[in-house]
């Protein structure tokens, strides 16, 4: 079993996917669209969360596609009414997927928390139809590596850090493309979306339930003292400080 950082037992879970949802699906959707989703594909997603995303599918690929929406913890997802939607629990470094069976394959913010990301990605690559697409989003913190020293970047490269050690690859992104072309899937492009959001906003509490989840792991690591914790914690309170981190980077691919 995987010792997931984000358990959906934790009572604020659900709410924490919440802002991640607002935050992110309008960017994925259109990367979707890109790939050119349309009524009556098959989709697969992995490590789905609270779902948005599948609901999303569903609604675009209609009575005649179908939704496959895998994750370790399906409690949020059980909760989803679609004809077109199968709702599976599954770690997906030991589930096996069926092969050639899907148009689009995707994940978000997932692969990053497996060390077996490449492994992960050979299946899905195995899962595809010919022609098939892949859309995989996942984050790199090079945003704030790129930041002059001060509170906000010193709290994210201790966060880097102490997520490198629990085998949390907060670089992921960067790396995502290279790999999938290296697979031989064709058409392969990569994009970074990068926020900059003010204490206060959406983005920003995401982030403070995201780190109050983690605190004591992360200060009890000795990376982040607990004085910086608090700092940085007023700085996502505070409407008057604006900050990047982490960027959110899509891959995208199809099967030749
Ligand atoms: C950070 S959340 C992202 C949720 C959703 N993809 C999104 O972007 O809104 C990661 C999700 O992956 C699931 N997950 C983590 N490890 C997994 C694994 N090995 N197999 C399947 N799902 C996993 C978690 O339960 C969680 O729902």
């Amino acid at each position: 079993m995987t010792d997931y950082m984000f358990p959906h037992s934790w009572p604020q879970e659900r709410k924490r996917l919440g802002f991640m949802s607002a935050m992110l699906d309008p960017y994925t959707l259109f990367r979707m669209e890109q790939l050119g989703l349309t009524s009556g594909w098959r989709c697969l997603e992995l490590g789905a969360g609270n779902g948005s995303m599948s609901q999303e599918l569903c609604r675009r690929v209609g009575s005649s596609g179908h939704v496959t929406a895998i994750d370790l913890d399906t409690a949020f997802l059980s909760e989803i009414s679609k004809p077109n939607l199968e709702v599976r629990t599954q770690n997906v470094v030991e589930a096996d997927f069926e092969q050639g069976a899907y148009d689009l394959i995707y994940t978000r913010a997932l692969l990053h928390h497996l060390p077996q990301w490449q492994e992960v990605l050979e299946k899905m690559h195995a899962a595809l139809k010919p022609g098939g697409a892949l859309l995989i989003q996942e984050p790199d913190i090079h945003p704030a590596e790129a930041l002059e020293a001060g509170d906000w970047r010193d709290f994210w490269i201790g966060f880097r850090n102490w997520s490198a050690t629990i085998g949390v690859d907060h670089q992921l992104g960067r790396k995502v493309a290279a790999h999938l072309k290296g697979l031989g899937l064709a058409e392969v492009q990569s994009h970074a979306e990068t926020i900059n959001f003010d204490g206060g906003s959406g983005p920003a509490q995401f982030f403070s339930l995201s780190m109050a989840q983690i605190r004591d792991k992360l200060v009890g690591s000795g990376h982040v003292s607990p004085e910086l914790f608090e700092r940085f914690m007023k700085l996502l309170d505070d409407p008057n400080h604006w900050g990047m981190c982490i960027s959110f980077v899509t891959a995208s691919a199809r099967k030749a």
